[in-house]
């Protein structure tokens, strides 16, 4: 009896581990940081706050230091990054940083890799950035009220030797405001969370809506765009100028392509090299992820004319992993909704909804610590769940199974209704991290939840 059941284990031989795949990440991004010593020392205080916004009126906000967005932290790769978060708020929060792979206790996720800071409370993030690129900061404490109310920034980590593009970033965000002018503070409503999270009626680019830009014909510049929105989806279009695409989500891209449409779900950054053409005339930046219903972002002035200069974008090794479609799937993450929760609908991952107020979660997924790994997402319900993933980038293989080379990594991806999608990845760095819809209302309502790496 017992050796038939032996053979029968040995006859069905469990696919080998793929340390192709694992090879061909090589060289491609490091797996640790390098400090050169140098430290920077920034303190943010996250308050209440009544600024000049949306064309001048007054708007109450909840705010970085100030503004909205909050300040751009600038930093060479190399450098380490010290901030010191001190909570002015009325709630709890954190900072996340989103894309920069952290130490775990670093990373900002509440009760699960620090205690939130309470009102009054400070905290310390302390990093060495392993990767140049366009990276973001946001509370990870009720996401769907605090980044709506203004808390966000942006978190540039330059290259040793950055290329000398002019540098212009242009950070997406709308706003759902009352008929008061004020932000409308019923959050996580049952239209949000039945829908595509909270589309707001005026759409800001660094928290104006006449936002220009004047450049002359022959600059090269690069363009870091980021979506801060809560739900909503951009498709940019740059008005006919020259655009590439050299890096997603923080790294650069493989080999620069040309900026067709473009999903910019809310957490992906877009890095664009755009050459400017032409002369005397004024070019309309338009939104265009709903063709029919075309918005406005921004408007560019072509003045006078400079030499045009070569540049060279810098690019990554970014491996196509083909023979992926070949493994099995890791694991699959049914992303589906559900009546019931604190909001009426839950959003759930593999029909689990994660609560914020829980302190102990289950992983819903452990991956070996540099191990390449398939993941799939079935969306089971026809709306749209940017997917992002903590402390590690992903490359996407397949759209409902027809397999797809983008030549860059991510941090989030964009799932359709009713798609399914299918992912590379190996992780580098042990820890509890985050996986999670960044519609930041979906994700409020339950779809959250834990990879575990060892
Ligand atoms: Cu942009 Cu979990 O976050
Ligand atoms: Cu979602």
């Amino acid at each position: 009896m017992r050796w038939v059941f032996v053979l029968a284990i040995v006859g069905c031989r469990s696919t080998p581990p793929a340390p192709d795949l694992v090879a061909e990440l090589a060289n491609a991004y490091p797996e640790t940081a390098t400090p050169d010593g140098k430290l920077i020392e920034v303190e943010i205080v996250a308050a209440e706050t009544t600024i000049e916004l949306i064309d001048g009126k007054p708007l109450r906000v909840w705010a970085y230091n100030g503004t909205v967005p909050g300040p751009t932290l600038r930093v060479r790769l190399g450098d380490t990054l010290r901030v010191k978060l001190t909570n002015k708020l009325p709630q709890e929060t954190t900072i996340h940083w989103h894309g920069v792979r952290v130490p775990n206790g670093m990373d900002g996720v509440p009760h699960m890799t620090q205690p939130p800071v309470a009102p009054g409370g400070t905290f310390t993030y302390e990093f060495t950035p392993k990767d140049a690129g366009t990276f973001w900061f946001h509370p990870h404490v009720r996401s769907s009220e605090q980044v709506e109310r203004g808390l966000y920034g942006l978190l540039i980590v330059e290259d040793k030797a950055p290329p000398p593009y002019r540098e212009v970033t242009w950070i997406l965000d709308d706003w759902m405001l009352g008929p008061d002018g004020q932000i409308f503070d019923n959050f996580n409503t049952m239209h949000d969370l039945a829908h595509d999270g909270r589309w707001g009626n005026a759409i800001t680019v660094n928290g104006r809506t006449d936002t220009r830009l004047t450049a002359a014909a022959g600059e090269r510049i690069r363009l870091r765009l980021l979506n801060a929105s809560n739900g909503r989806i951009y498709a940019v279009d740059l008005a006919g100028l020259d655009a590439k695409i050299i890096a997603v989500d923080g790294l650069y891209a493989r080999t620069p392509s040309t900026l067709g449409r473009f999903e910019l779900a809310p957490g992906n950054r877009l890095d664009l090299d755009v050459t400017i053409k032409g002369g005397g005339r004024s070019l309309i930046v338009t939104d265009r992820f709903v063709p029919q219903r075309p918005n406005r972002l921004a408007e560019i002035d072509i003045d006078g004319s400079v030499p045009e200069r070569t540049i060279e974008p810098p690019h990554m090794k970014v491996p196509a992993w083909a023979s992926g479609l070949a493994e099995p799937v890791t694991h699959e993450f049914r992303l589906d909704a559900r009546q019931g929760g604190t909001y009426g609908i839950e959003w759930t991952i593999d029909g689990k909804a994660f609560a914020g107020h829980d302190h102990h979660h289950d992983p819903g997924l452990v991956l070996e610590r540099g191990k390449w790994a398939r993941l799939r997402f079935v969306n089971a319900s026809a709306r749209l769940h940017p997917i992002h993933l903590h402390g590690m980038f992903f490359k996407l293989l397949a759209r409902d199974s027809v397999p797809v080379d983008e030549p860059f990594f991510r941090d989030t991806v964009l799932v359709h209704g009713n798609e399914n999608i299918d992912i590379g990845v190996v992780p580098l760095d042990a820890g509890s991290w985050m996986m999670h819809c960044h519609i930041l209302e979906h994700a409020e309502a339950g779809m959250m939840t834990m990879i575990d790496v060892r």
